[in-house]
């Protein structure tokens, strides 16, 4: 439906979303990163748009355009996505966490281009900080949300998650079905809420759930 027809009923919150993957470095020309296209993200962002909120989209590199009428601020590694996100968590009202975060980045970023003639190459990976996990502690009034890829134990991983980040809503899919989740166009989610209850959106494009599930959100929201 068109944007003016959409209810307000984020009219003046302030929303935060991250979307799409992260990249880490290796050397100048290489790097690490995953298959996250962003699009459940920035169509969360464009959902949010419409139903009135200011919102702020902490993004990874993305193939697809950004929506007009948001705050984008671009990023390439987690610690960079970390570092954005930090600087604007105080004053929102709602903060959405459906960026493919690096768990793993380069103990050391090469300054120049590694050559073959020095042989083999073998890269020392270290964790990334947990983002959601840092922002589920320093939480205060704002509501949060967490997504959880997941290719099996669905509900035992996520509602693992949900406890251990302190997220308000945790949103999981099944990356490996064909079809939904990673650069597809459909998602079918099941909404885990920290009073215990689960609710579960049926197969839609990803504009529609992004829709159903700030619906879901905005419930939370004082
Ligand atoms: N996340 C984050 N910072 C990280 C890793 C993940 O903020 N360094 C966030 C993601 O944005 C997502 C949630 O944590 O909202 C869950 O991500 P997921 O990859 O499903 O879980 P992990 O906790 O990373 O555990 P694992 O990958 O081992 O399943
Ligand atoms: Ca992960």
């Amino acid at each position: 439906i068109a944007s003016q027809f959409v209810p307000k009923h984020l009219l003046g919150k302030r929303v935060l979303v991250t979307a799409g993957p992260t990249v880490e470095r290796i050397d100048p020309v290489r790097f690490l990163s995953n298959d996250s296209s962003g699009k459940m993200g920035v169509a969360l962002a464009e959902a949010a748009r419409d139903m009135g909120a200011y919102v702020t989209l902490v993004h990874g590199p993305l193939q697809i355009p950004i929506p007009d009428g948001v705050t984008a601020l671009p990023v390439e590694s987690s610690a960079e996505m970390l570092e954005t996100v930090l600087a604007h968590f105080d004053d929102q009202h709602l903060v959405i966490k459906s960026a493919a975060v690096a768990d793993y980045r380069p103990t050391t970023v090469h300054a120049e281009k590694h050559k073959k003639v020095h042989g083999p190459l073998t890269i020392e990976l270290e964790e990334t900080t947990d983002i959601l996990k840092t922002l589920g502690m320093k939480k205060r009034d704002q509501i949060l949300v967490g997504f959880a890829a997941e290719t099996e134990q669905l509900e035992t991983h996520a509602r693992a998650k949900l406890e251990k980040k302190r997220v308000d809503y945790l949103v999981a899919n099944h990356v490996a079905t064909p079809g939904i989740g990673f650069g597809a166009d459909e998602n079918e989610v099941t909404l885990f809420r920290a009073d215990g209850t689960v609710h579960r959106l049926p197969r839609q494009s990803k504009q529609e759930l992004a829709h159903a599930l700030l619906l879901q959100f905005k419930e939370a929201i004082r």
